[in-house]
Parts: C-alpha cells; structure tokens; sequence
C-alpha cells in the first residue's frame, strides 16, 4: 500500500490514496494511466521495457539488479522463486519511474506439480480437467511469484517427425481451438489479473507446427485459405478469450519471418483480431533476422522488428543498441518505441503490478521455506487428469486389465524413469517427486506385490543420440546408459519374463526425443527396445505395451506383437500412479487421440481431415490410379480421435430433426449411446460434418463438436448437438467467412473414421 502511494508519486499521478488491496480499483483507466507514465519516461526507460531476459544460474545477479534499478530490463523469465524475484522487484522500486518487473517462465504442462504434456492433455478430451491442469498451474507459478506463462502453445501440428508435437494440443482445429480457450482462461483466471492468476501469452505465432517436412525452425509456407481455416483458429481463440500475451514464432511464413512480418503482426494481429496486449519475440529472434537473410545487420534487424510490432525482445540486446540510433536518424519514429513501450506497460498493468509491484512475490515471511515442500503440489488433481489422458489402443482378449494377483514382469527403460515420466517442459517439476511406473505399479500392488523388474533395454544404442539428447539438459544427464551390453539386459527380462504370468513392458522415448529441437526422420520405437519387445514376444508370454512418447510413434509392428497397448505419453508427477490405474482396472480408459497415427514416416501427413480429391482411394477396390501409396496399406494405423475402453460401447437410432436448414435455423442430431460392457465407462461421441459441394473443395469431415460422457454399465443415452450455420462456415478463395447452400453430410462417431451418417441441406 505504501508502496503504492510513493509509485503514485513519483509517476505524478492524480493522486493514489485509496487502493485497496485486494481490489483491482485503479484510479485511472489503463489508457491513461499508461499515457502519462509514457510521457514522463526518456528514450532510455522505455527501451529498457522493450528488454526481456533470461535470468540463468550463471548470471551475476548484482550486476542484474544495478541494470534493472536503471530502467534497462522490463521483465525476466526462468527466475522462479520469490527470493529470487524480490530483490529485482525491490531493484525496480529503486529505479526512477518505480516502474513494476514482471515474472514471466514457461508453465506448459504445470508448474511445480508436472501434468500430462499437452498433446496428452489434449487426449482427454475432458475441458474440466484440462482447465483443472491450466489452474493448478497458474496458482503455483502466482504462488512462486510468476506473472505470466509462455502458453498454451496452439500450434496446430500435422506432422509428427516436428519434436514440439508434445507440447501442442495435436491436429484438429477445432479440438485445439476449444482448449486454447479453456487453457486461457484457466491461467488467467474469470476477470481481471489477481495475484492466483497468471497472464497467458499463446504461442508461437504463427504456424509454428506447420514447418517443412517437420524439422525444427525450418520454414513455413502454405495457402492462406489453408492458414486461415486450419492454421490461425487457435491463435484466435486463445486472444479472443483474453490472452493478454502473444509469443511471436521463429519460422517464416511465405517468405517472411514471424518476427518481421508485417502482415501477420499488423494487418491480422493488430487490424484484423484487434489484439491489444503484448508481443514478445521468441528466444533470439530479432538477430536470427540476419541468419533469415531479411536483415543486413543487426541495426537492420532491429527496424525490421520494431516495425513489424514486436514489442519485447527476448534475450537478444539489438533493440537496447539500436533503436536510439534508428531514431535519431529517423529510419524509425518515436510512435514505433512508444507503441511497443505501451504494451509494456498495458500488460503490467493488466497483471496487476501497478496496483502491487508485489502481488505474486508477498512477503517474504510468507515465503514457503522449501519450495519442493511436498504439501505445495497437487497429487490428487495431477493423478486424475492424468488418468483420463491415457489412451487405449489395443486390449486383445481383454489382456488388461491385470489381476493384482498376477506375477507381473515390469520391464524397459522407460519403467523406472522419473523424469521423462515429466515429459519435456516440465517447468519446476523435480523429478525426485515424479512417480515412475515401477513406484506407482509397486504402491498399487501393496503386500500382494508379486512384480519383478528388469531394465532390458537403454532408450536407444546410438551414442550419438544419447549424447545429443544429454546436451539438453545442464543440471544432469537426461539418459542414463546401463553399461552391460544389449543382449546381457535382454537375457535377463526374458528369463524373468518367463517365471511372469504377464510382462509389461514400458517403452518409448525418452522425454528428450519430442521436444524443442528433436526432430526425428524415424519414428520407430528406437531399435534397442524393438529388439527386447522381440525376444519377450518369443517368450509365448502376454504382453502389455505401456508407451512413453511424446509424437505419434510407427508402431504397426508393435501392434501386431502385443496383447494390449496402452498410450501414456508422458504423464507428468503422478504419470505412474494414474497409469496402474488403468492397468490394474481402478480407472477405466476414456482417451481419443488427438492426433492420427501414421503406419510409416512416408505416410506423412495422415491427418484425418484432408481435402476431397479427384482419384480417392476406395478401401476393396483395386488402387491402380488412386491417390495412395501402393507399398503401404493406406491410411492412419490408429484414427484421429480413436481410443478404446474397457467396456464397449454402440451407437444407435441417428437422427437429424430436419432435413432441411434455414440460414437461420437449427438442426438437432441426435444419437443413442448405450454402454454395452460390464463396466462403466466413459467415451467421447464426435459430431463431424462435410460440406458435400462448394464454391472450392472441402475437408472429407471435419469435426464440430463431441461430448464426453459416463455411462453406466447398460445404460443408454440420447446425446443431442445444435448444428447452425454458423458450423457451416468456411473462408473461401476470397477469404471471406460464410456458408454455402447445398448439402451437407452429418457424421457420428466414437473415433472419425467408424461413424454413422445422415444429410440435410442449407437451403
Ligand atoms: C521456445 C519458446 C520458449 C522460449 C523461452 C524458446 O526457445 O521456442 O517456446 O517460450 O524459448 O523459454
């Protein structure tokens, strides 16, 4: 409160007597708040803000705090404690304007309690749980003194060699547009910023998914009906439910990098979404505009940025050296810095700082005295969104789940293995407090416990991977190499394997593998585990698969060896408690991919919603002349939106309420769901729609809407959707957002590829 007054004070404002608190009761409106703070600040200041760093263990912190007392940083990311933010907030309160840090980390998948990594979370097709995942999050990282998260990461991905698939909400627009705003609004809480709240910046704008031939950084060109059907929903999505931030991307588009493109950032950002918070650059962005070849040098580079409207710079110093120089010389006005320096300001504002430079640091008696103390996570809520993230892929002869009193052989690299079970971008997790398959099987088993384990195999045998892999991670080696040869290890789980009634085997990738700059041309299960799968599949022995991964894998062989596939991903703190779970029954799975599956690397893309084409292939009829590779049996090996239960489920009586619809109209489709098996279960039921003809060519389906319910053993229901026209509407050749009168085929399903249909019409 104190505080408060001086900042008032020294910022000549009106008068600042009377701010409660807790209220979010400014005496001005933001505008002209962040106006006259504007005019009091010199050139200098309002570079400063432009400044986003990086704070690393290495960096000598007193030096920090003398630049931020200054004026010359405006915010940090990767400090994450309030003891260490508070010294730098109290160094800004020193600076002339007193003008707030902010505290900005990558919370992707939870903060210090590690949730399912997103393209998991996305597996759930659960909206409260996924929000559950962005909440718990947002009120660790407040609680640790963060103002804002670089997330969600909506980039809309279609080709799973790209490492970054892990980290976004998989291929389907609509799925993803729908959790890029439960993602916001979970982190940023209902209303305005409080100090449980966290501002979201969605990221990377734009199309960072979609980089050629899935290699990291690489370049981005595509239609822009493409773009504006497929690619840009999200991203609108998360702004329009208030994403107060946008992260810029690193890759190009159409020939012009993200980060000096003008039409993205204005025309379509500013103009055409009306955005109005913050850009921030992607890490080294504005001086990679030299490396892209669009800037001569970093002066160049600078401009270009500035221009293009990208208000922070992370981590590179080219706005602090250039901009007084472009200035003067008049290649760039003074609106271009204020513009950017208003944004700045805005955001802190909107987060609250103004109010309580002090709102998520408190005060340091309050400070938890360890910050890994056990009772600051959130177990519970982390075991059961995980659970409900897991996908079932192959259960033959009802293999799973397994009897307690079974001898059960845990084996692979991946069953004792805490921190991949974190997945990539695990924030503050420690993986000392992840739960490993082997902890969570063992705990699930209690005194019955009749599991053995045996490693079998390393990740991969290719040191040149491990070392790679191992160059990402500073504190400690991410792959830990078991030194006895490949066929010792094999020996050693076939012969337990063969005492076991059951083998599990939990194999995958490493969590480094699907990850920033992991692009991989295979997409097998790396050959070390292929060769243990093989000699435990000789062993005549059930097998369970328990994969770990973070992208779809090629597992068309795997499918064919094992009894049972279970799709875990990377399932965060509680990853192995909520995989016994299932294993053993206590949870009955109810994940859908999020994204297909393909049988090889050459079938990519397999994404199931495709433009119609003039010579499809027809499943049964000879494919000469079809569109489909003749070596390889056409389409995904597991459908977009495919995911088994240990009960059955069918789809009956489809009906839609009309077969005809007014523009202004509504049509109900409707379906009877009856939960066949012997258990309850939960299932997602998917509503696709075609639009048969049109002005140009349409997707085969795309979907438009899903439910997920729970249904009791033998019992049925009768799920309803709305359709309108606005599920009718498309951006045409000319961009513009309309629906087209014709026919229109009206698909139900539990997957997107076994779906009953009927028609209507738009008149
Ligand atoms: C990534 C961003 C991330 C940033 C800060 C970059 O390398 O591309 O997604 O937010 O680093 O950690």
């Amino acid at each position: 409160m104190k505080k408060l007054c001086l900042l008032g004070l020294a910022i000549g404002l009106a008068s600042h007597s009377v701010l409660a608190d807790t209220q979010p009761a400014p005496l001005q409106s933001k505008d002209a708040f962040v106006s006259n703070l504007l005019k009091q600040m010199t050139l200098d200041e309002k570079i400063g803000q432009l400044r986003l760093i990086s704070i690393g263990p290495e960096m000598p912190r007193e030096l920090i705090r003398k630049e931020i007392a200054a004026g010359n940083i405006g915010g940090t990311f990767n400090s994450i404690t309030r003891p260490e933010n508070r010294p730098m907030q109290d160094a800004a309160m020193r600076s002339r304007l007193k003008i707030p840090m902010f505290f900005a980390y990558d919370v992707i998948h939870g903060h210090r309690t590690i949730f399912p990594i997103p393209l998991a979370l996305a597996s759930s097709w659960d909206m409260d749980a996924i929000g559950l995942s962005g909440r718990v999050a947002a009120k660790e990282a407040a609680a640790d003194s963060l103002d804002l998260t670089f997330a969600p990461m909506v980039d809309i991905s279609r080709d799973p060699r790209w490492g970054r698939t892990s980290e976004g909400f998989g291929e389907d627009t609509y799925l993803v547009s729908r959790i890029a705003k439960v993602m916001v609004k979970a982190y940023q809480g209902s209303g305005l910023i409080g100090a449980d709240n966290i501002m979201a910046s969605v990221k990377h704008f734009a199309l960072y998914g979609a980089v050629e031939g899935g290699r990291d950084y690489n370049t981005v060109d595509m239609s822009p009906v493409k773009m504006y059907q497929d690619y840009l929903p999200p991203y609108r999505a998360a702004i329009d439910a208030g994403a107060g931030g946008v992260m810029v991307a690193l890759n190009s588009i159409n020939g012009i990098p993200a980060t000096a493109n003008l039409w993205l950032m204005q025309d379509l950002l500013r103009k055409e979404w009306g955005f109005k918070g913050l850009a921030v650059s992607d890490h080294g962005a504005i001086f990679e505009l030299i490396k892209h070849g669009v800037a001569r040098d970093g002066r160049e580079a600078a401009k270009l940025a500035i221009k293009a409207g990208i208000d922070m710079s992370m981590n590179d110093t080219l706005y602090g050296k250039e901009l007084p120089g472009l200035l003067k010389s008049g290649e760039i006005q003074q609106s271009d810095i204020d513009n950017a320096v208003r944004e700045v300001l805005g955001a802190k504002f909107d987060m609250g700082l103004f109010r309580d430079p002090y709102l998520r640091i408190g005060k340091a008696e309050n400070d938890p005295a360890d910050p890994y103390a056990e009772d600051r996570l959130h177990r519970a809520e982390a075991r059961d969104v995980a659970r409900r993230s897991l996908v079932l892929l192959e259960n033959k002869n009802q293999t799973l789940p397994l009897s307690k009193s079974a001898k059960i052989v845990l084996v692979g690299p991946l069953a004792k293995a805490p921190i991949d079970m974190m997945g990539s971008w695990a924030a503050a997790g420690k993986p000392a407090q992840s739960v490993s398959l082997f902890d969570g099987m063992t705990r699930a088993l209690g005194d019955q416990a009749k599991l053995t384990y045996a490693r079998g195999a390393n990740i991969t045998s290719d040191k040149n991977v491990v070392g790679y892999l191992n160059f990402l991670n500073f504190d400690a080696p991410e792959v830990v190499d078991d030194p006895r040869s490949a066929q010792v290890m094999i020996d050693e789980a076939v012969k337990a394997a063969q005492q076991a009634d059951v083998v599990v085997a939990a194999v995958g990738e490493s969590r480094g593998m699907s990850h920033e700059s992991s692009s991989r041309t295979d997409l097998n299960i790396p050959s070390s585990q292929r060769d243990l799968i093989n000699a435990l599949k000789a062993t005549g022995k059930p097998l369970v698969l328990v994969l770990m991964n973070g992208r779809p894998l090629t597992i068309s062989h795997e499918k064919e060896q094992a009894d049972a596939i279970l799709e875990t991903w990377f399932s965060g703190t509680e990853g192995g408690n909520a995989i016994s779970d299932v294993l053993f029954g206590d949870y009955n799975p109810s994940g859908k991919l999020p994204i297909s599956f393909p049988r090889s690397v050459g079938q990519i893309p397999t994404y199931y919603n495709h433009l119609s084409i003039g010579r499809p292939f027809t499943p049964g009829k000879p494919g000469n002349y079809t569109s489909q590779y003749f070596d390889e049996t056409t389409g995904p090996l597991y459908p977009f939106g495919y995911g088994l239960s240990y009960t059955d489920f069918s789809l009956s009586d489809m009906a839609l309420s009309s077969t005809t619809l007014n523009k202004t109209g509504k049509i109900d489709a409707s379906v009877t769901v009856k939960n066949t098996g012997k258990r309850d279960g939960e299932t997602v039921v998917q509503l696709y729609i075609q639009d048969v003809t049109g002005s140009m060519i349409r997707p085969i389906k795309e979907l438009k809407n899903f439910q997920k319910i729970m249904l009791k053993a033998g019992e049925q229901h009768v799920v309803h959707f709305t359709i309108d026209e606005d599920d009718l509407k498309f951006y045409n050749t000319q961009l513009k957002y309309a629906a087209e009168p014709g026919k229109f085929n009206v698909q139900i399903g539990l997957d997107s590829e076994n779906v009953t249909q009927q028609s209507f019409e738009l008149l």
